[in-house]
């Protein structure tokens, strides 16, 4: 029998903080029903300035992991594309944080939204060579565009942890998948900018032809169709993007196909309203929301996933929900961190957002007092970034 490589365990990780997308609408006097109907988000994970990139994916992946899994991950995959160093992985620091085993690689890869779906390819790669490797795969990233500008109301902070390995319980991936590389500028972040450059109108364009090809692409490597999906989630930058993809195909399906896959769509964005985008972990919070708020998506449905990472690579691949799937999620806790963040307002937002790092290597010391995270930054010294475990 073909040994079966999949998602094994799947958690996500956010800061405390948020601001409700009406109170930004106002004060942006834009009326309310553009963020939360035309662009369908509720509110916006704002990341304090001792969180980074580094400490959400440590705080995501101290959720899943047992001494088990901490002893037989042999390697790491931090896909980021808000990295906090041109050259050593943001993985390392994980490692380190987390008290992996030492025998194990450590990298990090990225393409926009795309770099951990490339993480979760290059780790089947690497477990069908080793059926008894586990991998840890990181997706982390605080989305920024800047205050007032129209990418304001897609920004969000977060990160998921993902454990991939034979056999495993929650969703095994199918052997196609379908993939696009295209060489355009339509969001991208120069080295010397904290805040991305966006072409809106082309990335939407962008998304949507991505995903319109590698459906066909997917379609004829397969015999696959519609009908044969019980749910499609997407890389959603906001909760409206998926679904504009989605109606394009939409019609391929009976009125029950239709049906069930926009009832199964609101179920996977439920999670990244209440979050924003966080990039390249934003398709894996839409399954997780998917898995742990639609009851009943029987063992054995398969899920399509679109993956799309700006600049651009898009790829459609699939999963099947394994037995007893539903007994390994952790579905009260990640409600609880979802309700249980604190409200700010518009100017504390703002506050939250120019604070920065210094660029210019002086040493800074942060008050974490305030932070519930158990992971987080503490300042930089000598150009190096400290962090701390308060429960180790
Ligand atoms: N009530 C209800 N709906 C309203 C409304 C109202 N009062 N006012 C406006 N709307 C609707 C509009 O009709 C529009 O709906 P449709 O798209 O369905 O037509 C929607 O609200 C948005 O309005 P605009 O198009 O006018 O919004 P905008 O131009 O100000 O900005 C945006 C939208 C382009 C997404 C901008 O927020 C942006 O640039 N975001 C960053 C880029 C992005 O997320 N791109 C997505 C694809 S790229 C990608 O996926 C990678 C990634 O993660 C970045």
């Amino acid at each position: 029998m073909k040994l079966k490589i999949g998602i094994d365990k799947l958690g996500f990780y956010i800061p405390d903080l948020f601001v409700d997308m009406n109170n930004l609408a106002k004060a942006r006097d834009i009326e309310p029903e553009k963020f939360t109907i035309g662009i369908g988000q509720e509110k916006m994970s704002i990341a304090p300035i001792t969180q980074d990139p580094v400490t959400l994916a440590a705080n995501a992946a101290l959720k899943i992991l047992d001494e088990q899994d901490k002893q037989e991950i042999d390697f790491v995959i931090f896909g980021t594309e808000t990295g906090i160093d041109s050259s050593k992985s943001a993985g390392v620091y994980v490692h380190q944080l987390l008290g992996l085993n030492p025998e194990a690689r450590n990298i990090e890869v990225k393409q926009a939204c795309y770099g951990a779906t490339a993480a979760i390819q290059l780790a089947k790669g690497h477990i069908a060579l080793h059926p008894n490797s586990k991998v840890l795969v990181l997706g982390s990233d605080i989305a920024r565009y800047g205050l007032r500008t129209p990418g304001e109301s897609t920004q969000g902070a977060g990160a998921v942890a993902i454990i991939m390995s034979a056999n495993p319980k929650l969703m095994a991936l199918e052997e196609q998948s379908a993939f696009l590389t295209s060489d355009i500028m339509d969001f991208w972040r120069p080295t010397y900018s904290e805040n991305a450059i966006v072409d809106g109108k082309l990335s939407n364009e962008q998304y949507i032809l991505f995903f319109s090809k590698v459906w066909e692409q997917y379609k004829a490597k397969t015999g696959l169709e519609l009908k044969d999906f019980e749910a499609l989630c997407y890389h959603l930058p906001y909760t409206k993007m998926g679904l504009k993809a989605l109606r394009v195909i939409l019609d391929e399906g009976s009125e029950a196909d239709q049906e069930r896959l926009l009832a199964n769509y609101e179920q996977s964005t439920l999670y990244n309203k209440d979050v924003g985008n966080i990039y390249t972990g934003s398709l894996y919070l839409s399954l997780l929301s998917l898995l742990e708020q639609k009851e009943g998506l029987a063992a054995g449905s398969r899920i399509g996933l679109f993956s799309y990472g700006s600049g651009a690579v898009g790829e459609f691949f699939t999963g099947i929900l394994q037995p007893g799937y539903r007994e390994h999620l952790n579905t009260v806790a990640h409600q609880q961190l979802l309700s249980s963040r604190t409200e700010v307002t518009v100017l504390e937002y703002e506050k939250v957002f120019e604070q920065t790092l210094p660029t210019d290597g002086s040493t800074v010391e942060l008050a974490i007092d305030e932070d519930p995270a158990p992971i987080c930054l503490t300042g930089i010294t000598n150009h190096m970034r400290q962090y701390v475990n308060k429960l180790a």
